[in-house]
């Protein structure tokens, strides 16, 4: 999936309040209502004015289930314990078998440490119920309610501005209808256990793809599809009453940039809001299946120019733009692989980055009451996308050389990333 689309010398045209002119040596180019960017070439100092009309969310919600619980106070994620999945306690389990001594002990830790199960096809949705079932008998013998976390993956032409995590639904083969489809099976299986807690993670890539990647034309070309269905799912697990939900909100590297937050911020704001600001929608998450640090002393080298080098800094810029809008967002962000940082050549590298190392442990105690948990998103050791120059979803990002290589398929498993990510877990594991 794409993890980094940014463009450092982007003059943002709604909400942005920053200069509006090129510098000399570079004209301005308008790519759609957020987005005109300096290209270098001809006679500087130009400046244009959109003509395209800016993204808002669908405005009817006139069909949209009206949730009658309201949520608790707080941080979702206290007074709970977390459901481990036992699909990625299989797959480390199975790769510790191939491994021995401290390295093996080690890996097979990763089994007990709370990771988010991504719903990247419907034919994956009945397992949630086992889940589930297995969540709601942990509860009740322990005493203590639990979490599922999941995260809502299966958007019609997903990752529209990469290739290596393309979905299984297309816009142009009913895939709207089919999304629905699948959230109404996602809402079918958590209707059952209203005692569990799900925390949700809503389509990673889809929304900052809308605010950076409007010139790509599969996301042009997806855009009132992508905010139809983000509006439907968010809207039907409102209904719940036990899903509390974040949207994904890129990373600091991408939406982070000064030029992408106000834009950002119209995006997530209109569409909460013409969802009928749901209140089960909790926030946002960042940095899914990415790398960058939550806070840190010295930024990486590849951060140079953005002001908000780290994720708490992007969340510290980007919510008080929020909540002025009316969209009062908490966050969740992703460290599972954030353990070593300085291993990419450019901010925008995503795939399988070499020398990775697991994060920060899951943990509420972030520091700042802005930011609910520190969670694992990405399950460590499944794979971002196939090094195969001749695989359909090969994207180029998997051949840099940063990139670790040869890597299989998207989600499928990676045993020589998850070796090295065990290896250089930070905190060790
Ligand atoms: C990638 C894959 C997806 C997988 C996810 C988590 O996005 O495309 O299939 O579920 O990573 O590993």
């Amino acid at each position: 999936m794409l993890k980094a689309q940014y463009m450092a010398n982007v003059e943002a045209s709604i909400g942005w309040t920053g200069p509006t002119t090129c510098v000399s040596g570079s004209t301005c180019t308008v790519n759609n209502a957020y987005y005109s960017q300096c290209l270098p070439g001809s006679s500087g100092g130009t400046t244009t004015t959109p003509t395209t009309t800016p993204v808002t969310g669908p405005t009817t919600t006139a069909s949209a289930p009206t949730g009658s619980q309201t949520p608790d106070a707080g941080n979702p994620f206290l007074g709970h314990n977390i459901y481990l999945t036992p699909f990625y306690a299989a797959e480390v389990t199975a790769a510790a078998a191939n491994l021995t001594g401290t390295t093996q002990t080690k890996a097979l830790s990763v089994a007990k440490i709370p990771t988010f199960t991504w719903f990247d096809t419907v034919a994956k949705v009945p397992s949630l119920g086992t889940y589930l079932a297995d969540a709601s008998a942990q509860g009740k013998s322990s005493g203590t309610p639990m979490i599922v976390e999941i995260i809502v993956y299966d958007l019609p032409d997903r990752d529209c501005a990469a290739a290596a995590s393309n979905g299984e639904f297309s816009i142009a083969d009913n895939g709207q209808a089919n999304y629905f489809n699948y959230i109404d099976q996602l809402v079918a299986q958590i209707k059952q256990f209203p005692d569990v807690r799900v925390i949700a993670i809503i389509e990673p890539d889809s929304l900052a793809n809308l605010v950076t990647n409007l010139s790509v034309e599969k996301c042009a070309n997806a855009q009132t599809t992508y905010l139809a269905c983000v509006t439907y799912a968010i809207q039907q697990l409102n209904a719940l009453g036990n899903v509390y939900s974040y949207l994904d909100a890129g990373h600091a590297g991408w939406l982070g940039w000064p030029a992408n937050l106000s834009p950002a911020a119209q995006l997530f704001t209109s569409l909460y809001k013409n969802a009928g600001s749901p209140s089960f929608v909790r926030g946002l998450a960042t940095n899914v299946a990415n790398y960058n640090s939550f806070t840190t002393n010295s930024p990486d080298p590849i951060t140079q120019g953005n002001p908000n080098y780290d994720e708490l800094l992007y969340i510290n810029a980007l919510a008080p733009v929020l909540q002025s809008a009316g969209f009062p967002a908490h966050f969740i962000v992703d460290q599972g692989r954030s353990g070593v940082q300085n291993i990419r050549q450019q901010w925008g590298d995503w795939c399988n980055v070499k020398g990775a190392g697991f994060g920060t442990r899951p943990t509420t105690n972030t520091g700042v009451t802005l930011v609910d948990s520190i969670v694992w998103a990405k399950p460590g050791g499944e794979c971002d996308g196939t090094s195969n120059t001749s695989a359909a979803r090969y994207d180029y990002h998997c051949g840099l050389s940063d990139a670790d290589q040869p890597a299989p398929e998207a989600g499928t498993w990676f045993q020589e990333y998850f070796v090295t990510l065990v290896n250089n877990a930070n905190p060790s594991l």
